[in-house]
């Protein structure tokens, strides 16, 4: 028997009781005639005593063991002397009467506690040295317990598990594809999906009426810290529902699980459309945990002989209580260049302080008087000791440079709390957006995006202008500004279906040969239907206050897209790519 207990559960009520346990060696502290081991298992650490005096060889052996070293030992429990309160086990420990190595450890190259001293590609490639860390572990622990919440809740909704296959053709949700070659069918490609897709919607077909499925999902992206490659989405189908059933099942499992990991009560979720989020925020994830709302400006700062201004598209503002003396000239200059760095791109930054005396300090003095200033201040309902930061430009541009202002300066102001949960909807998306570089339109959520019934027709007429102001019955689910899932209520119609590809910009043949399957499908009584997907990982982040889901990955790659531990991608020996068809190594690398 390796274990009677584990390393986090002995208390005083086992004092007096004889003990076997099993862990790995995390911190060795010789006193010459006595050596203390803190011994850590996924449960805890226990500390054992090893007495000189009284057992001086297995002393001697243990005062030789280096950390991560793997132990079993027996023993007796007794109270400590020396008791440490921050610890569960804190009030006991363990005096060692036989001490076996179960095997021994390399010196690890990071330490592997709450807090450590390795990097992060370090800690990446020793990745199962990282996950022995306790809050790594706690993470994967978390991420396990809502991936059983969320079946447990979806089942008893009457949702079925379905497994789709991973190895697919391409689905267009806007990323690149991971490719995969086949050996049987040389030179032709499967693709790892983006999502199940195409795959719920035929589900749906097939009378399954509620599917769900905690899936991985492959993009070839940029990534950031919320993104990753492969990523877990719970993806979710249903059948003859509106839009307004499944906002209410998927935000009913929202609060399920806060509920049920948290212990949180959300309270009903808002709602905004997609272009009140734009107006309000320049962002269709606003991050409602503070305030902060834009106010457009055009009507009274255009006009006064400020030649920026008034050449502009788009003027808008915020207001930053109380940070008028916070900034000093200095500081509004290095705030400046930080909005004009490339990531953000603003021209300037306009300034006006709301003086205590009624007047204004301001970097646009010259051309606005103290009363046309006071205008402003109303406008924006600012008081003294507040300072605007305005910015002008093309619209949608000036708009997402704002958001980017107005989310440093919430987080400066320390507006965002810990535990503080902000979840919303945003609707009425528009179905297709108009991209400039490729001069075509791109489906916004993706093609299968039904138009809201009051479009159809026009969309169906298809005159370009009127492309623009579709509206789909797409939705996304945003918490603290994170979009957590988008869906949509899907087209059920080949024809309609058919008219969207054309508007995408496919020709009759593509679209046919990329999603002819799904098209068919629709001829054989496809039902309406609609669905969502919650990004799990980012569900996890979120849930514990983070932005990163790395952490929340067992196995996540780099900003690269690189494993460290098995160090892949990797070339393939050229008689395997010969058997695959695609050419040899050499003239892959050229
Ligand atoms: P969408 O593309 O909006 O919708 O994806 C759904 C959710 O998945 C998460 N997500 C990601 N998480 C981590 N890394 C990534 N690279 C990544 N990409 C997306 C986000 C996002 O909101 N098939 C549709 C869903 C539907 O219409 O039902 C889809 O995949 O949290």
């Amino acid at each position: 028997m390796y274990r009677s207990h584990n390393c986090g559960e002995l208390r005083m009520d086992h004092i007096g009781q004889e003990v076997t346990l099993s862990g790995w060696l995390q911190t060795s502290r010789d006193f010459g005639g006595m050596t203390f081991i803190d011994l850590r298992d996924r449960y805890g650490i226990t500390q054992l005593v090893f007495n000189m005096d009284d057992e001086a060889e297995i002393c001697g052996r243990a005062r030789k063991l280096g950390r991560e070293y793997v132990l079993k030992i027996t023993g007796l429990v007794r109270e400590r002397t020396n008791k440490n309160p921050n610890r569960p086990t804190g009030n006991i420990e363990i005096e060692v009467k036989t001490l076996e190595v179960l095997n021994a450890s390399k010196t690890p190259p990071f330490t592997i506690e709450e807090e450590t001293d390795g990097g992060d590609e370090l800690r990446m490639k020793y990745r199962y040295l990282d996950l022995r860390r306790p809050v790594v572990q706690k993470n994967l622990i978390f991420r396990s317990e809502l991936a059983i919440a969320t079946r447990k809740y979806l089942s008893g909704e009457g949702f079925i598990e379905v497994e789709t296959p991973v190895l697919i053709k391409s689905t267009p949700e806007g990323a690149r594809d991971f490719v995969v070659p086949s050996r049987m069918n040389k030179g032709q490609f499967y693709a790892l999906p983006q999502s199940p897709q195409t795959f719920k919607q035929i589900l749906m077909v097939s009378g399954l009426d509620k599917y769900f499925q905690i899936v991985k999902c492959f993009r070839d992206e940029d990534l950031r810290a919320d993104r990753q490659p492969e990523f877990t989405q719970i993806d979710c189908e249903m059948s003859f529902v509106t839009q307004e059933q499944i906002l209410n099942t998927f935000e009913a499992l929202t609060k399920n699980l806060f509920k049920e990991t948290l212990n949180v009560e959300l309270p009903d979720f808002p709602r905004m459309s997609y272009d009140d989020a734009m107006r309000l925020y320049g962002s269709d994830k606003p991050d409602l945990r503070f305030g902060m709302q834009f106010v457009e400006m055009n009507d009274f700062a255009k006009g006064k002989g400020f030649g920026v201004f008034d050449s502009a598209e788009l003027v808008v503002g915020i207001c930053a209580e109380g940070q008028a003396d916070k900034f000093s000239n200095k500081d509004i200059k290095i705030l400046t260049e930080w909005m004009q760095r490339p990531q953000i791109g603003a021209k300037g930054l306009v300034y006006v302080k709301c003086n205590a005396d009624g007047t204004f300090k301001s970097s646009v003095g010259k051309f606005y008087s103290d009363d046309e200033l006071k205008i402003w201040a109303e406008k924006f309902g600012a008081k003294a000791g507040d300072i605007l930061f305005v910015l002008s430009g093309e619209d949608e541009k000036t708009r997402k440079q704002l958001n980017e202002l107005r989310l440093e300066m919430g987080n400066r102001m320390g507006l965002i709390k810990e535990g503080d949960f902000k979840p919303l909807w945003v609707v009425d998306f528009p179905l297709l957006e108009w991209d400039e570089d490729s001069e075509r339109f791109h489906a916004m959520h993706h093609p299968f995006t039904s138009p809201k019934k009051a479009d159809m027709e026009r969309m169906m007429k298809g005159d370009h202008e009127t492309m623009k102001s579709l509206r789909a019955d797409a939705y996304d689910l945003v918490i603290n500004g994170s979009e957590i899932g988008g869906g949509s209520i899907r087209i059920h119609d080949r024809e309609l279906q058919s008219k969207n590809f054309d508007l995408l910009g496919f020709t009759k043949e593509e679209a046919e040969a990329q999603f002819g399957f799904l098209m068919s499908a629709f001829e054989y009584g496809a039902p309406p239907h609609g669905g969502i997907a919650l990004g799990f990982d980012r569900l996890c982040a979120v849930l514990n206050g983070q932005s990163s889901i790395r952490d929340f990955i067992a196995f996540p790659k780099n900003n690269t897209g690189r494993d460290m531990m098995i160090d892949a991608p990797s070339p393939i020996a050229n008689d395997q790519l010969d058997e695959l068809g695609i050419g040899l190594q050499e003239e892959v690398l050229e």
